[in-house]
């Protein structure tokens, strides 16, 4: 396929620095790709033009012919007087960027350039091998020294769909529809992504897997990762047991207490579980600082879109196929784009990962979900979007709950992967452009919505989505008859299932959810 493109023209002038321009162009979405590029300007700062051009099997400069996949930055020139400016993927707005200490710099360029390698490499993205030759030559190359290239067997696409289980359906929930139209027998219509289906019971496994193979492709042997609700931790321990790498998790001791069930599978699934002071935060910073201690074999696999560029941009182009599959879903169903997508918001991969594919369509209303914990004046909530104010996190800028000295307030939800005090720079950067909407819900309602998920469609959400089906009791009544609503069910509560039979049975005293 040879293709040239322009990317002048397809991007408002609003996004102009809004991941990368040429991310919107045919060719980089169908690749997926977003680089980071030096664009080309004019004396006038107008985007001059762009040089690409790619064949089946290799992207190529047509000014040097050079493979891009030996390229760090992709150089485009229009041949005249022209001010070269550098489009930095991490930068979203005023948010992102990398704020680490020296040493990790050179870490996390290694890492996206591969990233960047990957992404657009068809060995890592479509290609099956053939599996039994391959099968041997992994086997050599883990039993000696050896340091190839050849680490995948399997392609991303085909490990998405035959261990993930990918794609996951689309599901029209009639119960819940009807539950929700007014006295005229009006109401939109409801549907949900069932990222609940997948293998691990949320969407974590999806970012998970694709970056556990990044670490094989890089060399890496060991994967480090913090979790708080311990859906990444699974997701991650899995994948690190597929592919053979050692896995080290560490969890917050008060997050193990709420989700035990999902550290005692990390145990089975052969991780090391280390148990920190603290919350998912803790866990995090503490991740970070080992994986500074050990940065040549170690893997720091990031479960959500937070952190130092490239982390943030990994995790959303990994957790991206959830919207690309509702597009196409959304078609095949009723011959359209949703009206409206509705998200929880922890710290942004889920929530990103079903709104990236409709940034650009301005007709699509994208809703994030955010958790107010015992009220969002009580002080006790993780509410970031709502209550934060811009600082530095976990190295990037964006939103964050902070006092008035810059010190990180303890967040609190009854989601505990909703219980952090930061959020993504992505999902900061489209709340300032007021291209995505924002709202809160506090715990007791999450706990009601999970009850009546359970009642009438008989899916029991995560807690931390509960959240977004909670507020659909608000939007439902503000839409048009028919309006096609999307909800990513972003996983399944069996984790939670002990902490809503305790409230529940605060409430009718025998624990039984009630019949509405
Ligand atoms: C099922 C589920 N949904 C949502 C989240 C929130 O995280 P994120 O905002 O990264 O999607 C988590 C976090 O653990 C989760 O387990």
């Amino acid at each position: 396929m040879a293709c040239s493109n322009s990317f002048h023209g397809c991007v408002s002038f609003r996004y102009e620095n809004y991941c990368s321009p040429i991310c919107k162009s045919k060719l980089f979405s169908y690749l997926n790709c977003n680089w980071p590029l030096t664009v080309v300007k004019n004396k006038s700062s107008k985007v001059v033009r762009s040089v690409l051009s790619i064949t089946q099997d290799t992207l190529t400069s047509k000014e040097t012919n050079i493979p891009v996949r030996r390229l760090d930055i992709l150089r485009l020139t229009d041949g005249g007087e022209t001010e070269q400016v550098l489009f930095n993927a991490g930068k979203f707005g005023r948010f992102g960027g990398i704020f680490v200490p020296e040493t990790l710099v050179s870490c996390l360029k290694k890492l996206e350039a591969e990233f960047n390698m990957a992404r657009c490499d068809p060995e890592f993205q479509v290609n099956s091998f053939n599996y039994d030759f391959l099968k041997f030559l992994d086997f050599y190359v883990w039993n000696t020294s050896f340091s190839g290239t050849f680490y995948h067997l399997w392609s991303l696409q085909q490990t998405l769909r035959d261990y993930v289980g990918r794609e996951t359906p689309l599901y029209f929930a009639q119960r819940l529809t009807d539950y929700y139209k007014n006295c005229m027998g009006e109401g939109p219509e409801i549907y949900l992504k069932r990222e609940d289906l997948n293998h691990g019971g949320a969407h974590k496994i999806n970012n998970a897997i694709a970056q556990a193979m990044l670490a094989r492709r890089m060399g890496r042997k060991r994967v480090l990762a913090a979790t708080g609700a311990g859906q990444h931790g699974v997701g991650t321990a899995a994948a690190c047991a597929k592919l053979s790498l050692d896995c080290t998790i560490l969890m917050g001791n008060v997050d193990m207490e709420r989700q035990s069930s999902n550290m005692v599978l990390m145990k089975h699934l052969g991780a090391q579980v280390i148990p920190i002071e603290g919350t998912f935060k803790d866990a995090t910073s503490e991740a970070i600082r080992n994986w500074v201690g050990d940065l040549d074999n170690s893997y720091y696999l990031s479960g959500t879109a937070v952190g130092p560029h490239p982390c943030p941009s990994m995790v959303r182009e990994f957790q991206s196929v959830i919207g690309k599959e509702t597009r196409k879903q959304a078609m095949e169903k009723w011959g359209g784009k949703p009206d409206v997508v509705v998200a929880c918001v922890g710290s942004g991969s889920n929530a990103l990962g079903i709104f990236h594919e409709f940034v650009r369509d301005e007709d699509v209303r994208l809703i994030g979900i955010e958790a107010a914990g015992t009220g969002i004046d009580s002080g006790k909530h993780s509410a970031t979007l709502a209550k934060g104010e811009i600082g530095v996190y976990h190295g990037a800028r964006s939103y964050l709950l902070q006092d008035d000295d810059g010190q990180i307030i303890g967040p609190h939800s009854i989601g505990v992967g909703l219980h952090y005090p930061g959020v993504g720079p992505e999902l900061s950067f489209l709340k300032d452009i007021e291209r995505a909407e924002f709202y809160t819900v506090i715990d007791k309602e999450a706990l009601d919505a999970y009850a009546l998920l359970c009642r009438l469609e008989g899916i029991f959400p995560a807690l931390e989505v509960a959240h977004a089906f909670a507020y659909l009791g608000r939007l439902c009544k503000t839409l048009p008859n028919g309006t096609k609503v999307v909800v990513n069910c972003s996983g399944r509560g069996d984790k939670d299932a002990d902490v809503v039979f305790k409230h529940l049975q605060e409430q009718t005293s025998d624990g039984i959810i009630p019949i509405f």
